[in-house]
């Protein structure tokens, strides 16, 4: 009989890097050779909307190539032992392709567009394949722009995760350098989960608390590592 365990696993770009989406963190401060604050700011997008567009685009090519990895597959394989939500930071839509049913996007989703007038989270709207023109307008005649959250804006989907967080009785952190604010203030909301698990190959060098079991691996090993771990535990 399925056990009624609610998972949540909080994952971030360290869970797509074996599906060869770079991180960010791990190439010096620059994301595909961009200066963060060039690409993914409010100002970025006023200065210069066109290079916004088109660095997002080669984003979003990327992730249209890149497969769902062994982790994303033991994400969903999670979903025998319980209700499983997904909180991730990342944009990419991987867990969704992998078969995840629960996929809560902090940070947005890089295959929609959005307005980039004073209503952004009314509506999102597909793109179809990899290219967001730069001549495509909303209904009220606005530029669309890339449906995600950047540097300095709000998580629109924050308030929705910190009221979920409490229910977890598991906590599976995955591939993420907890550096991005507000969104890793959110595992403080995990306050009733007994079992918590970080997987990263730097987990050791990261500031987690203590009731966190620590594993140094990628996403795939250490995913499979927690599926057996909770099969024991729980079955
Ligand atoms: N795939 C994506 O959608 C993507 C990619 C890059 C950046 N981003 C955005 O940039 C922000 C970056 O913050 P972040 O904390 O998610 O990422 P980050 O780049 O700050 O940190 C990545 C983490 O992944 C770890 N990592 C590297 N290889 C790994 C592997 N094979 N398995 C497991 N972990 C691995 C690193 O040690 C690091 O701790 C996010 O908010 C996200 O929106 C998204």
């Amino acid at each position: 009989m399925k056990s009624m365990l609610n998972i949540v696993v909080f994952s971030g770009a360290g869970m797509s890097a074996e599906s060869g989406i770079q991180t960010f963190r791990d190439s010096n401060g620059l994301w595909e050779n961009h200066r963060i604050e060039d690409v993914a700011t409010p100002q970025a997008w006023q200065k210069d909307p066109d290079l916004v567009t088109s660095f997002y685009n080669e984003r979003r090519k990327s992730v249209i190539l890149a497969k769902p990895n062994n982790a994303h597959e033991g994400v969903v394989e999670l979903e025998e032992l319980g209700d499983v939500l997904v909180i991730t930071q990342n944009i990419d839509d991987l867990h969704e392709r992998a078969g995840s049913s629960n996929v809560l996007h902090l940070h947005g989703n890089i295959r929609l567009a959005k307005s980039s007038g004073p209503d952004q989270e009314k509506a999102y709207y597909p793109i179809n394949g990899w290219k967001l023109d730069n001549t495509s307008v909303c209904p009220d005649g606005y530029r669309l722009r890339p449906h995600v959250v950047w540097f300095g804006e709000e998580v629109p989907s924050y308030e929705k995760a910190a009221e979920l967080l409490p229910s977890a009785d598991v906590l599976i952190v995955i591939g993420t350098s907890l550096q991005v604010y507000p969104a890793a203030g959110l595992l403080q909301f995990a306050t009733n989960a007994q079992q918590k698990f970080i997987i990263d190959p730097k987990a050791d060098q990261l500031d987690i608390p203590s009731d966190f079991i620590k594993l140094n691996a990628t996403a795939s090993d250490g995913m499979s590592t927690v599926i057996r771990e909770l099969k024991k535990r729980n079955s």
